[in-house]
């Protein structure tokens, strides 16, 4: 009976822990929401400037409704974006309706980082490259949607971007040649 018990209990703790290993990857882990196809855009609609994609026809693209738990060494990839009207950012910023100068340091986020707004014309720090910027977060890099008019024909973000404006590359000392892609970290600032 003793020897039943204790093997019980330690069953238990077994069982305790690997439940709380699982809520606990949940929380890490972000998993995709959906998928969407691509479709080409009408000539002329799909601004390419800066090595911007434009969706495939045809090809399936991962949606996202959440993103990577936040940390003070939170792993994202640095892309580039165009804040301005007429740039490859589609349609004015959503925190704000209103567009940006490049160059002023501005950032959209993925959107379980946008996190419905909550960090809108707040401050993020980005590190990279031995430097640590600020930049204002303005705007939502949509994991959920895309490939249509609204989002300039491009496929939808991945779940880790930080979609920045070239005041930040510029800041971070990132040779222009470099621009458009690099493995940053980020905390709220
Ligand atoms: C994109 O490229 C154009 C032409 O090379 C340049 O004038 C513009 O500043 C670039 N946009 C960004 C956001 O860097
Ligand atoms: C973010 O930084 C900008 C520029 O330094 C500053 O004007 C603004 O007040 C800051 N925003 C917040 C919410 O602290």
């Amino acid at each position: 009976m003793k020897i039943l018990s204790s093997k019980a209990s330690f069953l238990l703790l077994i069982i305790t822990l690997i439940l709380t290993n699982c809520v606990y990857s949940e929380a890490q882990n972000c998993r995709p929401s959906g998928r969407i196809r691509g479709k080409k855009a009408p000539p002329g609609q799909c601004n390419q400037e800066n090595d911007s994609d434009c969706c495939v026809e045809g090809k399936m693209y991962t949606t996202y409704v959440c993103s990577p738990y936040v940390s003070t060494h939170t792993k994202a990839y640095l892309t580039l974006n165009s804040f301005e009207k007429g740039g490859d950012g589609g349609g004015p910023s959503e925190c704000d309706k209103q567009y940006h100068s490049d160059d002023t340091p501005v950032v959209a986020l993925s959107t379980g980082w946008f996190n419905h707004k909550s960090r809108c014309l707040n401050n993020i720090t980005i590190s990279a490259n031995g430097r640590n910027v600020v930049a204002m977060v303005v705007d939502e890099c949509d994991s959920r949607k895309g490939c249509d008019e609204q989002h300039d024909y491009q496929p939808p973000c991945t779940n880790n971007i930080v979609d920045a404006s070239k005041a930040v590359w510029k800041a971070l000392g990132v040779p222009k040649e470099q621009w458009g892609g690099l493995d940053i970290t980020w905390s709220d600032a």
